[in-house]
């Protein structure tokens, strides 16, 4: 026995002194310890302060938000046993404001049919589905199934679409018993149904992505669907896989006019390379979506259109069961890109959302666009501020310092009336990151420039050049709301006609804004808040 536990107390002794062997200036303790600071320093660095990240693990896509009975629901594509891209899971999250976010539990596991990719969900009200009990609304989720087995035996019909039910308001699901609902017909990508009900032709519509295009199904129960048609070959940018499509009818800005909007993810293809958001503008007869001509010619005159012209915008789709007061669409994105994801240097979880944005559709120039503006609850949010009119901006105007506002939880706000010089804004702190953007005369253009703003070399893709922006508006006057978080600025130019966001992730937070202008350029209107969140 005793000669047991010498032996034991050896091998012991040995893995210690091997250990020490391998980092000689660390015992065991030590490195523990380090792994917790790590972690500690990464959560006060980066971890977001008014941006929804999953607690732990890998995040991307939104997927099933609808709100009801006064909470807005967040779904997400969600690897939890790691912090990379693995076996999908639906995470879950819910608000009350869509500002700040209480994680649930894991909502849709995979199965024997797959894993559980992106897709949508809508409140049955009716009943339609059946799914219902004792007076309960039943949530309807459609999602895809992907099935890893095929997927490695390169089959095509990896992909098909399955159902699950909820009757507690979105806590807790079933999944329907005749899964898969739609069968795969060949399509090797063929993937993310977003649901919604078409009010004029009482029906439900779905649309989702395959391949180069996006095929329209229609249903009554949400059990059964119909293929209609489809759209998009040949069609807007087809330089990446087609995915994450919505559909959804909106009023054009200061008319009754109404159109249908299409939007469709495209990896790759985006505008300044990797992952990124196009739409189309038309018509749905209940049938078919139809691009308006004039929509068409623009594209045709190589023009694609884009959710958002920052590479940190993806997989977007809307809320279902809501809207604003005066009809504008709530939406949200995942802000990061495929180039990078599996690699941004957080490890105790990856990837943030974008804020909530509301969607108008207005017309600009003879077009119609899509505009974006931050969700109007994060208003609710600003604390201390700091506001200046008439702010003369020359060569190296400082702005600003943490002192003031803390710019990694702000919102700014500026106007200039009359544009007619290039102007800069640059972040910096005292390693010596900056983060600049701005817009540039010479080339119409908005840009911003990460490459020296921290951490950069995880990626050869993640800085290797400047993002830019055509402006879209001809005026003189130019507007701004940016918001500012940890790792991620949200721009919104014009009211919303330009949109650019994108991740950063610098050595220390940001402490000083700094305004350039070659020549002297007037900001009318500055405003700076301090977003607080508890
Ligand atoms: C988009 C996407 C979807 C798919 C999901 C898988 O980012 O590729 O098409 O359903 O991610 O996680």
């Amino acid at each position: 026995m005793s000669s047991l536990k010498n032996i034991t107390s050896l091998i012991l002794i040995l893995i210690a002194v091997l250990n020490c062997k391998e980092n000689p200036e660390k015992n065991t303790d030590e490195m523990n310890t380090d792994k917790v600071n790590v972690a500690s320093s990464e959560e006060s660095l980066y971890r977001p302060n008014f941006h929804f990240t999953p607690k732990k693990n890998w995040m991307n896509d939104p997927n099933g938000m609808f709100y009801y009975n006064n909470y807005y629901h967040l779904y997400f594509q969600h690897y939890p046993d790691d912090n990379v891209w693995g076996p999908m899971h639906w995470g879950h999250a819910t608000s009350t404001d869509m500002v700040t976010w209480k994680e649930q539990p894991i909502a849709l596991y995979p199965d024997e049919l797959g894993y559980i990719f992106s897709g949508s969900a809508v409140v049955d009200i009716d009943n339609t589905s059946g799914f219902g009990k004792d007076g309960k609304v039943p949530i309807v989720a459609m999602f895809t199934y992907h099935d890893p087995k095929k997927a490695e035996a390169k089959k095509t019909d990896v992909e098909s679409q399955g159902i699950a039910f909820s009757l507690d308001e979105g806590l807790t699901w079933t999944k329907y018993e005749d899964n898969p609902v739609i069968k795969n017909a060949g399509d090797r990508d063929f993937r993310d149904p977003k649901v919604m009900w078409d009010t004029e032709r009482r029906q439900w519509v779905m649309v989702l992505a395959a391949g180069q295009k996006t095929i329209f199904y229609s249903s009554t129960n949400l059990k059964d669907w119909k293929r209609l048609s489809a759209f998009g070959e040949g069609i807007g940018n087809h330089n990446g896989v087609w995915e994450c499509p919505d559909l959804f009818p909106l009023t054009v800005q200061g008319t009754n006019e109404q159109k249908w909007v299409l939007l469709v993810s495209i990896n790759p293809g985006g505008p300044n390379g990797g992952s990124a958001t196009q739409y189309f503008i038309g018509d749905f007869d209940g049938t078919q979506f139809s691009i308006d001509p004039e929509f068409e010619k623009a594209i045709n005159n190589n023009h694609d259109f884009w959710v958002d012209l920052g590479k940190d915008n993806y997989a977007g789709v809307t809320w279902s069961n809501i809207e604003t007061s005066d009809g504008a669409k709530l939406f949200m994105g995942w802000m990061s890109n495929w180039q990078y994801a599996n690699q941004v240097p957080t490890e105790s979880w990856r990837s943030a959302m974008t804020v909530a944005r509301e969607m108008r559709l207005v017309k600009e120039g003879g077009t119609h666009r899509l505009a974006f503006v931050p969700t109007e609850k994060i208003k609710g949010y600003r604390g201390k501020k700091f506001k200046e009119s008439e702010i003369v901006v020359k060569e190296d105007t400082k702005i600003i310092d943490s002192e003031n506002v803390d710019l990694s939880s702000a919102e700014i706000i500026f106007n200039v009336s009359e544009l007619n010089s290039d102007l800069n804004f640059t972040l910096s702190n005292s390693q010596g990151d900056e983060l600049s953007f701005g817009y540039t005369i010479a080339d119409k253009s908005f840009y911003i420039d990460r490459s020296n703003s921290g951490k950069t070399d995880f990626s050869k893709d993640f800085a290797n050049k400047k993002s830019t922006a055509v402006r879209i508006s001809d005026s003189s006057n130019l507007s701004g709301r940016i918001l500012l978080d940890k790792t991620s600025i949200e721009m919104f130019f014009d009211n919303g006609l330009n949109v650019i966001t994108e991740v950063f992730f610098p050595n220390s937070p940001f402490e000083k804004l700094i305004l350039d202008s070659e020549k002297e350029t007037t900001l009318d209107h500055l405003e700076i808040h301090e977003l607080i969140i508890n």
